[in-house]
């Protein structure tokens, strides 16, 4: 039976790479954001596809809304009839200094990169369970664990992601659901366009991966489960670095979102 991949965010960056990605190993994939336009091309980029593939479903939702999503995760049953695979992947950025920020800008960053990953798990798992099984992926980043000056609320909310993503491991073990937490370095998307508060010059000393690495790794997760993926020595230096020197990976964080 062909398996299903739900995924949110997938009108740019990772989660449209992701979506190509899996269609092309033969998975069935249902992506779902607010552009509806950026989908459709999707889909007739798939349609387009001479190999052998899965199909796309696109579905305009919102993660910040649960029924939005809860509406999303109900087509997708109806449409392939099951549910294994979340990819919870929408998310948003932000700089500046948090307490001077647009509050409207911080809400919309907690609404987006927590509420929807909670709206997306608490969708899909019940349909998991009704399968017997299935594997979450949550989209977290290297900033999570990371001194983060300047991006502070950003970082927290993936400190929430990852948090989550380990102890709801536990609690879905007895539902048969794997819970993969990746931990994404600098990638090249649309996501510093999209950044609330402003885009960041990008220093040339900080590596940038492209979104379709990520995608194979988060592909490759599902053959070969892993509770936390980090893809690069680069980033797993700065994961070590700030454990042994926080101070001096705040300075440098400072200097990239300042
Ligand atoms: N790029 C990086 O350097 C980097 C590094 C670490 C982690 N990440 C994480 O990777 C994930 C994907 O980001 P990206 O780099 O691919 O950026 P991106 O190109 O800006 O993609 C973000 C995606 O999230 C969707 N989205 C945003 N708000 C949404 C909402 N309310 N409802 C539904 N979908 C929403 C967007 O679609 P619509 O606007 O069409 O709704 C878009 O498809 C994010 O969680 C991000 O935090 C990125």
């Amino acid at each position: 039976m062909t398996q299903v991949v739900f995924i949110t965010g997938a009108s740019s960056g990772i989660g449209r790479a992701t979506a190509l990605a899996f269609v092309k190993a033969g998975y069935h994939v249902a992506g779902t954001a607010r552009r509806a336009e950026r989908l459709s091309e999707l889909q007739s980029e798939i349609s387009a596809l001479s190999t052998s593939q899965g199909e796309f479903l696109p579905i305009t939702g919102d993660v910040t809304h649960a029924e939005s999503i809860v509406s999303a995760v109900a087509q997708t049953v109806e449409h392939f009839g099951q549910l294994d695979i979340l990819v919870a992947n929408a998310g948003v950025g932000q700089r500046g200094v948090m307490v001077d920020a647009e509050w409207e800008d911080l809400e919309t960053l907690l609404r987006t990169n927590i509420d929807g990953v909670l709206h997306s798990i608490r969708a899909c798992v019940p349909e998991m369970r009704k399968q017997g099984g299935g594997h979450i992926i949550t989209i977290s980043s290297v900033a999570y664990n990371l001194v983060s000056p300047y991006a502070a609320t950003y970082a927290a909310s993936k400190a929430f992601v990852s948090s989550i993503a380990n102890s709801i491991r536990i609690e879905v073990t007895k539902d048969n659901i794997k819970v993969s937490d990746f931990l994404v370095g600098r990638t090249e998307t649309e996501f510093n366009e999209n950044r609330l508060g402003g885009s960041i010059k990008r220093s040339k000393s900080v590596p940038t991966m492209t979104a379709d690495t990520v995608a194979e790794a988060i592909v490759k997760v599902v053959k070969k489960p892993k509770n936390t993926v980090i893809l690069r020595f680069f980033d797993r230096l700065l994961v070590l670095g700030n454990r042994l020197v926080p101070g001096i990976i705040g300075k440098l964080a400072a200097r990239q979102y300042q």
